[in-house]
């Protein structure tokens, strides 16, 4: 669904590269987290996604469309949509119904379907019944919600967020992950930049940046328990892994876990057969 190739990627004013040879391919239905320092270039590598920035040098293909074609870019950022950080920066009406239509209105689509697309959208974030709620009037969390069901209107295959649960508390962050999760069981691509390891934790794929690298790629289990690594990059292993391996030190036979509700699990059976 997404492939990066030999990808190079500089801003003008900038004289080291952002992006420095970058090669990844995600598959269709993938649910990846993307994790790195700040100015890693993980919010440069979403936006090349989207073909809102192109590569200097090597080739980003979109569900088998090629970035760099201009011809391309309407269907390239109809197949591949964004929530970034603050949510009021990306609410454009003052109706919830409005603002999740604008997007698909856009692209033309007419009633009924765009009736009906706003009302799925909202139903799919947990939504249905805010049509007619002024959006200045919703919790960060619930803004989140209806940038996505925005986002969700245009039917796009990709979802991006660039660290789009950061300013939200921590239930406005499960809630949004709970709505990642499940549009990623319908088949949705995520990609989730985010500076929480219990959020990469959950990912199929942890990708970690170092400026402009891609120094670490592999399930949650074989990238969040690397500690020197992550601690050099400001990041720390999950609370799950922590305790995981205080408890180890203290003879509870279980393995190292990256979520806390496996934990939860191996501890309970633990506790039962011992
Ligand atoms: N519009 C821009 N013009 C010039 N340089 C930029 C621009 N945006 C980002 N940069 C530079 O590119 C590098 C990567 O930035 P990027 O925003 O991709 O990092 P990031 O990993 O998303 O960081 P953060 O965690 O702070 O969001 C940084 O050195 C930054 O200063
Ligand atoms: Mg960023």
């Amino acid at each position: 669904m997404i492939s990066f190739e030999n990808v190079t990627f500089t801003y003008t004013d900038e004289e080291h590269n952002v992006l420095e040879d970058i090669s990844v391919e995600i598959p269709q239905g993938q649910f990846v987290c993307v994790l790195g320092a700040n100015g890693s270039g993980k919010s440069t590598f979403s936006k090349l996604i989207n073909a809102l920035l192109l590569p200097d040098s090597g080739t980003v293909m979109v569900d088998g469309l090629e970035t760099s074609n201009s011809e391309n870019t309407f269907a390239i950022r109809s197949r591949a949509g964004s929530v970034f950080q603050n949510p009021d920066d990306q609410i454009v009406a003052s109706l919830v119904e409005n603002d999740v239509a604008f997007g698909p209105e856009n692209l033309g689509i007419p009633n009924p379907e765009l009736r009906q697309r706003v009302e799925n959208a909202l139903a799919q974030v947990g939504l249905t019944g805010f049509e007619k709620r002024e959006t200045t009037a919703l919790s960060g969390g619930q803004k989140q919600r209806v940038a996505i069901a925005g986002v969700l209107a245009m039917e796009p295959q990709i979802l991006i967020f660039d660290e789009a649960s950061a300013m939200l508390d921590v239930r406005g962050r499960r809630g949004l992950m709970r709505v990642c999760k499940e549009l990623n069981a319908q088949g949705m691509t995520v990609v989730m930049i985010t500076h929480y390891m219990e959020e990469a934790a959950e990912a199929d794929r942890v990708l970690v940046l170092r400026e402009g690298s891609i120094v670490l790629d592999g399930t949650p289990e074989e990238v969040l328990t690397q500690d020197a690594v992550l601690r050099e990059l400001n990041l720390d292993v999950p609370f799950a892994t922590h305790l995981s391996r205080l408890l180890q030190d203290r003879g509870v036979d279980i393995p190292t876990y990256v979520d806390q509700d496996s934990l939860k699990e191996a501890l309970w059976h633990w506790y039962s057969t011992t």
